[in-house]
């Protein structure tokens, strides 16, 4: 069920962005951006998708934001692997843009990942103005300097602090880094159907922190042909992860009971829910 469904969401967001991007031409830009967008897991859209669904959204209308947050997700990603920040030659088992192409592509790619992003969370096909509007400003709240910019700011800070981080500090830097792309996706749903967004704000912000959990252990434990991207950065970075400061046992056993958080505050929702659930317990299983 729940493999049908990502599966789904992944190649729904490729047909969508295939006929946005195909009229920007054959750039070098426009073929990194393309490079940038394809391959990933697709969960942030996928978290779109589903809470529209639940919610009774028209996928119609919710493919626009799940493409959007795909979009966006893949400008921090290149933007992470510039050799300024995390210096990766390899994700999703791709050479990175700045190595297929070079650095100033990367950057603007990423630049026009970003600019695409709003454009497409803001389009009409979305719904009506005032809810555009509030998910074009959520959208930019997400990914500015109070949410991911923050987390990765946070991030490279850590690596020449001269103490180590706390675990709420930790969980600052991670809820930022993380949470606040995957926190808008799950709330995407409620926020088009103008409903509660309070039950999968408790579910995203569990199943965010959870997620990079699972990231950091991947780095530790994972195998780097299945993950497409390299391993043991973190630890030789001196990156601040919950794995530096819990150990890989203590890790797993916080990622555990977050997942278990996650499924906990669907309960208003019944068995509509149960595919979240499922991706709650995938974020942590998963092997790439
Ligand atoms: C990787 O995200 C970067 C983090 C925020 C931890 P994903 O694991 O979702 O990457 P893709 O999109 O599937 O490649
Ligand atoms: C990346 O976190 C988070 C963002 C891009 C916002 P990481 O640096 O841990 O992601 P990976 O491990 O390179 O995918
Ligand atoms: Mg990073
Ligand atoms: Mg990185
Ligand atoms: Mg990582």
């Amino acid at each position: 069920m729940l493999r049908d469904r990502l599966d789904a969401a992944v190649k729904a967001v490729a047909v969508q962005l295939d006929q946005v991007v195909a009229p920007m031409g054959a750039q070098p830009v426009v073929a990194a951006m393309r490079h940038a967008a394809t391959g990933g897991k697709g969960l942030r859209g996928f978290l779109v998708l589903e809470s529209a669904r639940l919610h009774g959204i028209d996928p119609a209308q919710a493919i626009w934001p799940a493409t959007a947050i795909e979009v966006m997700h893949a400008y921090s990603l290149v933007l992470d692997d510039l050799p300024c920040m995390d210096d990766d030659d390899l994700r999703r088992g791709q050479p990175t843009v700045h190595v297929k192409w070079d650095e100033a592509t990367a950057v603007l790619a990423g630049d026009a990942l970003q600019t695409l992003a709003f454009e497409l969370v803001s389009a009409p096909e979305v719904g009506k103005g005032e809810v555009r509007a509030v998910l074009t400003r959520a959208l930019a709240r997400a990914a500015g300097a109070q949410g991911m910019v923050l987390g990765q700011a946070l991030d490279i800070a850590a690596e020449t602090a001269a103490s180590p981080l706390t675990l709420e500090e930790i969980t600052a830097l991670q809820q930022g880094k993380t949470g606040a792309l995957i926190s808008w996706s799950a709330l995407a749903g409620p926020r088009m159907a103008e409903a509660d967004t309070a039950p999968l704000k408790t579910y995203a912000d569990a199943l965010g922190l959870a997620f990079q959990i699972a990231d950091d252990l991947l780095d530790v434990e994972g195998d780097a042909a299945t993950i497409g991207k390299a391993t043991g950065k973190d630890a030789d970075a001196g990156k601040a992860t919950f794995v530096s400061l819990l150990g890989v046992t203590g890790a797993r056993q916080r990622a555990t009971d977050l997942v278990q958080s996650a499924c906990d505050a669907l309960h208003s929702y019944g068995d509509a829910a149960d595919t979240l659930r499922q991706a709650a317990r995938f974020v942590v299983d998963r092997k790439n």
